[in-house]
């Protein structure tokens, strides 16, 4: 247990996307700091060990299957949420989508697949839950960046465009809303251990080591670590800070622009 068990004592949390790779963990984490979770995703069958696990902690869990670029399913959770627990305290738009492709290759279709679940998707999340933390009076929202959003993105650059946008969606939300109470961050995963991006992205092209090399820490991240940092920003230390950025990378990115030197 890295922060005190009540934490987020009785608080609701929705995390978008919470039953596989960094989400199921970010869902458990919650939950072992107090919080009763709802997760969506778009596989139902991704749900029931989740739920069981976070039941086994005492919390009460649910899962609601949606789209998150369906702005009525989305609804449909948070209306299943108040239904349930009658209040939202947290959300996470964790809920993402990529593939590997070079821009040159990439279809409308493709682009705009990952532009509706990664922008779209966290546009559609945050808007539904805004009359409900605007009417209670307080709210806590994290996004879910990624290092590439400031820079070049080859091959991935849909997820870069969205994530870059998110970023962007985050601060002005952060403006917007703080006067009903609410406040908007993001944290920013480098590679992360146990994820299908590292799966594909690093594993089946063997690049594991020269990726490690790159990393001032010298290590791939944990899951966990994603979620401790979402933790501190939904924490009453964290009640002066909006807007902002929590980048969970052992510093790789600082390290992205020395041409190969020191590799
Ligand atoms: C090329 C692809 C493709 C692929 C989909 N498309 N997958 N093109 N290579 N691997 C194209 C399709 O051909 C189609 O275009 C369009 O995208 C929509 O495809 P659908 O399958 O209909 O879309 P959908 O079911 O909505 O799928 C969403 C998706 C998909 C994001 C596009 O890839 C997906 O569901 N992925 C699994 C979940 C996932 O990505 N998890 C990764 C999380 S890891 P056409 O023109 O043919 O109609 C992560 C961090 C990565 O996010 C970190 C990277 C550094």
């Amino acid at each position: 247990m890295i922060f005190q068990q009540d934490l987020l004592k009785d608080q609701v949390a929705i995390v978008t996307g919470g039953g596989t790779g960094i989400g199921e963990v970010i869902s458990t984490e919650l939950a072992k700091h107090g919080a009763h979770v709802v997760i969506t995703s778009r596989d139902p069958e991704h749900h029931k060990e989740i739920i069981q696990k976070i039941e086994k902690l005492g919390r009460r869990a649910i899962a609601v299957p949606a789209d998150i670029r369906q702005p009525d399913q989305v609804q449909a959770v948070v209306d299943r949420t108040i239904k349930e627990f009658g209040k939202v305290d947290i959300l996470v738009n964790n809920a993402a989508g990529n593939f590997v492709c070079a821009m040159e290759q990439l279809s409308y279709n493709g682009w705009k697949a990952v532009i509706d679940i990664v922008l779209n998707g966290t546009y559609i999340a945050s808007k539904a839950v805004l009359p409900v933390m605007k009417e209670q009076g307080h709210g806590n929202i994290v996004n879910i960046g990624a290092t590439y959003m400031w820079m070049a993105a080859p091959y991935v650059g849909h997820s870069g465009a969205a994530k870059a946008g998110v970023l962007n969606m985050t601060r002005t939300l952060a403006v917007e809303w703080a006067r009903y109470g609410i406040r908007v961050n993001i944290v920013t995963p480098g590679p992360i251990e146990e994820t299908e991006g590292v799966r594909r992205l690093v594993d089946e092209s063997r690049m594991r080591e020269k990726v490690i090399n790159h990393i001032p820490l010298n290590r791939l991240g944990k899951r966990e670590e994603i979620a401790w940092a979402i933790l501190y920003l939904l924490s009453p230390a964290a009640a002066y800070i909006t807007g902002n950025n929590i980048v969970v990378d052992g510093g790789a990115w600082l390290n992205a622009s020395h041409y190969g030197l020191g590799d």
